[in-house]
């Protein structure tokens, strides 16, 4: 049974938080979860998500265009998210499935807002043009201290390989990160949850499936009652 039967849409979920967190780590296990619920989940990520939009993050990613300065990457960031949304998250959400975005627009408010110093105005001006009505229903912040999350960045890499555009700034500006995902969880306590992330992998995938089942419950008594009422496959 698929919400597309019930002609509902899919929940929009989305992972935030710095380098390291765990972000794409829980990212699928939170969806091999909801699809073992027989819900059609799927699992995309920003900045990408779409054959466009990937083009612009192997670009972005490279630190090539760091010089045009944040409002300009910002404004990139948009075009990339503007493709993903249409091309795949809108669709995906119409027909039913849930999507589960690693990093969305958080990312954008926490790095290019906060630390590039954006004007909020432009930024909002920017996020009502490029989602119009689409907010997530629920974001899960992955918090943790920037240090450790970096510690696990470099170790992913092997400790040697590239660090990408954002890993190689300093401290500093991962403590700040830090804190404006934060205030972000502060400000929308109705969409945002936080989750400590210093603990095990199992521990925070324990932590995000309580906040999914304590704030979509709804949805997923919905697809189960209806599951269970034998309609559909
Ligand atoms: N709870 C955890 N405890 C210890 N190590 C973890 C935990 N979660 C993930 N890791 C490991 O830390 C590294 C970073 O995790 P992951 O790639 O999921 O982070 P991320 O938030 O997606 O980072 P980035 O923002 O850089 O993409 C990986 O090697 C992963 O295996
Ligand atoms: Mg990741």
């Amino acid at each position: 049974m698929s919400l597309m039967q019930t002609g509902g849409r899919g929940s929009f979920i989305t992972l935030e938080g710095g380098e390291g967190a765990g972000k794409s780590t829980q990212l699928q296990v939170i969806v091999e979860k909801l699809k073992a619920l027989q819900i059609d989940a799927l699992a995309t990520r920003e900045p990408g998500g779409s054959p466009g939009a990937e083009t612009l993050r192997e670009i972005l990613l490279s630190g090539q265009l760091k010089h045009l300065g944040p409002k300009a990457e910002a404004i990139l960031f948009s075009a990339a998210r503007i493709d993903h949304v249409d091309c795949l998250i809108e669709p995906a959400l119409a027909k039913g499935t849930w999507v589960v975005c690693d990093r969305f627009l958080d990312s954008t408010r926490a790095y290019q807002g906060a630390l590039g110093k954006l004007d909020p105005r432009f930024l909002s001006a920017l996020e009502r043009v490029t989602l119009g009505d689409l907010l997530p229903d629920l974001t899960l912040i992955l918090d943790l201290p920037a240090d450790v999350g970096l510690a696990r960045a470099k170790a992913r890499r092997g400790g040697a390989g590239e660090a990408d555009r954002f890993e190689q700034e300093d401290l500093q500006f991962h403590e700040s990160l830090r804190a404006a995902f934060l205030a972000i969880a502060k400000a929308e306590p109705k969409r945002c949850v936080i989750i400590d992330a210093q603990r095990s992998q199992s521990e925070v995938t324990e932590a995000i499936w309580a906040a999914i089942s304590d704030r979509l419950l709804p949805r997923l008594r919905l697809v189960e009652a209806e599951r269970d009422a034998g309609h559909g496959a």
